[in-house]
């Protein structure tokens, strides 16, 4: 069985179709729904909020991996919480008080990621590292699907490996950005064990088959 866990961003997803979208999720190889929220302050970009991630959940039979892409993020954790997140991504460049923002999450009883943009060196997460469930490396800027992946995302993979084994650390090295057939193996060999895929999963003609594929490279 592999372990390298497929995560779809419902951000490539068809918003009029949304239900049936989620059902094909269901019934894929994928592991995680990840679900993208954007302030249009912290990126440049809008997507959606706390009644789209309550509905989303409503249908899902999987666990939403919400990565949150917003100022402040302390101020929602509660609600996306109670909207069904079971894993909660903070961003780095959001948080002057991380620390206490990882202990928020996990009071909640969710599990804590940390997400780092590409310009983030990933030595800055070295002394929170042994609280997190999950590291998400950025490997496009934040805002939008259909981006390029940026190459230099796969020497910080192997920098995040080797923080997380220093540490003792469980957390799961996820990627977001550019992700697809393409790339998932060498992204897996790097030390990435969770992979986000929107574009090359929705817009590929049969996305069910996509996941499969994705799931299959390891
Ligand atoms: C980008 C989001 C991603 C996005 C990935 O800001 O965090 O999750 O949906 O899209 P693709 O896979 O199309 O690059
Ligand atoms: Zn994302």
């Amino acid at each position: 069985m592999s372990n390298l866990l497929i995560a779809p961003s419902m951000l490539a997803s068809d918003f009029a179709n949304i239900q049936r979208d989620v059902e094909m999720i269901n019934h894929s190889q994928a592991d995680w729904f990840h679900i993208d929220i954007m302030d249009g302050v912290f990126v440049p970009n809008i997507s959606f909020g706390i009644p789209v991630c309550e509905a989303i959940n409503r249908h899902a039979t999987k666990p939403l991996d919400v990565h949150l892409m917003i100022m402040q993020p302390e101020r929602y954790l509660e609600s996306f919480r109670k909207a069904g997140a079971e894993i909660l991504t903070v961003h780095y460049e959001a948080c002057p008080h991380l620390h206490r923002t990882i202990q928020q999450i996990k009071d909640l009883g969710a599990k804590a990621g940390v997400a780092l943009n590409p310009h983030t060196p990933v030595q800055v997460l070295q002394d929170v590292i042994a609280d997190l469930d999950l590291v998400l490396i950025m490997s496009v800027n934040p805002g939008f699907g259909g981006q390029k992946f940026i190459e230099y995302t796969y020497k910080k993979i192997k920098q995040a490996v080797a923080l997380i084994e220093q540490s003792g650390s469980q957390a799961v090295i996820e990627i977001d950005g550019g992700v697809g057939t393409n790339n998932a193996a060498l992204l897996y060999e790097a030390g990435a064990r969770a992979l986000v895929a929107g574009s090359s999963v929705f817009n590929s003609p049969n996305p069910t088959q996509t996941i499969a594929t994705l799931k299959k490279m390891t």
